[in-house]
């Protein structure tokens, strides 16, 4: 009864083709959670993880065709690149990037819970080229870039002193070993405010993605 009522509000709200939009989006995060055999559907709330961090998110997964289409994206041979998720969640974009061949995947996530569930999906996951697979408890003001990564992802983790704090350690790790690094971002209004006015990296790529995702991919030059 309660599925069927919220059917009819979305479709009064929203319209008939945003509500197809929304069913091969559901469709699609389904079929890819079954194919890979890991759960990383469902939101939670931080206040049911514990995280009292003013600047922390939610945890929500992001949609696996806008991550799997941005890590396609990126021109370089994925073999020799570490790939790092700031607030790794559940371990959705982790696994989607262990079906490409990175040298090394790290996710760093603030909640023990999560940590946990994304090491089983790690564990679990079919279609495997990624070895080595790291999920690192941390706060991510914590994390120490290492001169080896060199695609760093955010989606949407957390947002004002936090992400100011992450920004300048990923500048002291490129200004210590300064390399080509890929920055994808999606909802990048926050990160654009923090960046705007810095010489050592630029935007060379902006989309949009359904539900409403901003996303851009970010070069140091
Ligand atoms: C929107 S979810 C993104 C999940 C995942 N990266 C994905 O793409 O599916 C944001 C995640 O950031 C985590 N997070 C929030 N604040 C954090 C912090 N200060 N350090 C590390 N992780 C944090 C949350 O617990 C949550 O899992």
């Amino acid at each position: 009864m309660s599925k069927f009522y919220n059917t009819v509000m979305f479709l009064m709200r929203f319209g008939i083709k945003q509500f197809v939009q929304e069913l091969l989006y559901r469709y699609n995060n389904w079929y890819y959670d079954r194919w890979l055999n890991v759960n990383t559907a469902h939101m939670i709330k931080k206040s049911a993880l514990g995280i009292n961090k003013t600047d922390s998110i939610d945890y929500v997964p992001i949609g696996y065709r806008a991550i799997y289409s941005m890590l396609k994206k990126i021109p370089i041979d994925k073999s020799h690149c570490t790939f790092l998720d700031y607030g790794s969640g559940k371990g959705r974009a982790v696994v989607v990037a262990a079906i490409f061949s990175f040298k090394r995947i790290i996710g760093v996530e603030i909640s023990d819970k999560l940590v946990a569930i994304a090491q089983t999906n790690i564990a679990n996951m079919k279609h495997r080229k990624t070895i080595q697979i790291e999920i690192i408890q941390s706060d991510a003001t914590e994390f120490i870039v290492s001169r080896d990564v060199n695609i760093i992802y955010f989606f949407n983790p957390f947002i004002r002193e936090t992400l100011q704090k992450v920004v300048d350690n990923i500048y002291f790790s490129y200004k210590e070993y300064p390399r080509k690094i890929y920055i994808l971002f999606f909802n990048d209004d926050h990160f654009e405010k923090i960046i705007k006015n810095q010489d050592w990296i630029k935007k060379t790529y902006q989309t949009r993605f359904y539900p409403n995702y901003s996303y851009g991919l970010y070069e140091t030059v």
